[in-house]
């Protein structure tokens, strides 16, 4: 296994580093909003209930990834088989996989510390916190090293067998993502599994724009079934909006995805789900 050393990044201090994940100016936004905004502590609070009233297709999304995840988690000879999951959020995820594994281990890294309180809370409350471990982090700034230096609570061995992420990359340049991909790959013994679930674009534009359209449709539909459940929501307090796939979400095209996948090492990189912008890829190490 490679483990780079990135020490400028690795020793900075966590201050520089928040600060660096904050410095998009939001001085336009007022406090309630910058609260309700991903990741901050109402976004955070609306988090599950606004995953829940995500269209079907994310459900179908999230459970393939697990389902891939559980069946090499069993497979894997380790005896305590571990999970990395980069922008966890709240462990919606780590829930789902370590409720139907019973020795698995689950990292869950993200840098909103809001959403890893709700998923701390969340794994002990289902009796899962000694098999997990959080850790606060921008995954742009950490290498494969300084994770395990983060991790070493878990006193594990160096390698873990499955990485996912799920929704958390489409955002980033696709030189931020290659980085993200390094440490993966890092991470992962050999024959290990990296399962990402993110949204993507289409070389074709014309395609492009009617997966870009269904996602719209979908998420107005989403915003619709709150303001009209029993949940009390009006349009302003979710953290769902049209605007949030037409103007901050940044998908790279699949094909593009792939040959990153490819030039960073990864093997048999398939694409398993697809539908609209949504994908669930499939890499092995
Ligand atoms: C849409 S949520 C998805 C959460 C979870 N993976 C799921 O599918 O339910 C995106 C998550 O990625 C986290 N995230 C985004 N950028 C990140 C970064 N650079 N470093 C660490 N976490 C990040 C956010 O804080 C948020 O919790």
């Amino acid at each position: 296994m490679t483990i780079c050393m990135r020490p400028a990044i690795l020793h900075r201090p966590k201050s520089e580093i928040a600060n660096r994940v904050l410095q998009v100016d939001r001085s336009h936004l007022c406090a309630e909003k910058l609260a309700l905004e991903p990741f901050g502590p109402l976004g955070a609070a609306r988090y599950d209930v606004d995953a829940s009233r995500m269209p079907r297709r994310y459900k179908c999304a999230h459970k393939i990834q697990n389902e891939l995840v559980i069946n090499a988690l069993r497979k894997s000879s380790a005896p305590k088989p571990t999970v990395l999951d980069l922008g966890c959020g709240t462990a919606n995820d780590g829930f789902q996989i370590l409720s139907k594994t019973t020795s698995a281990i689950y990292f869950g890294l993200d840098y909103s510390s809001h959403m890893i309180k709700r998923a701390e809370d969340k794994l002990a409350r289902h009796g899962l916190k000694k098999r997990s471990l959080f850790l606060e982090r921008d995954f742009r700034f950490v290498d494969a090293c300084g994770l395990w230096a983060g991790f070493k609570k878990a006193n594990l061995a160096r390698q873990v067998s499955v990485v996912i992420s799920a929704l958390a990359l489409h955002h980033y340049e696709l030189a931020e993502k290659l980085h993200v991909y390094t440490v993966a790959y890092d991470l992962l013994q050999k024959g290990g599994l990296f399962v990402l679930t993110d949204l993507f674009s289409n070389s074709i534009s014309s395609v492009a724009d009617l997966a870009l359209l269904k996602e719209s449709l979908d998420v107005r539909i989403s915003i619709k079934r709150l303001i009209g459940s029993k949940v009390t929501v009006s349009s302003n307090n979710t953290t769902l909006s049209v605007s949030h796939y037409t103007d901050e979400n940044h998908p790279h095209i699949l094909s593009d995805e792939i040959e990153l996948l490819l030039k960073r090492g990864f093997e048999n990189v398939d694409v398993v789900y697809r539908h609209g912008q949504l994908g669930v890829i499939c890499a092995a190490k």
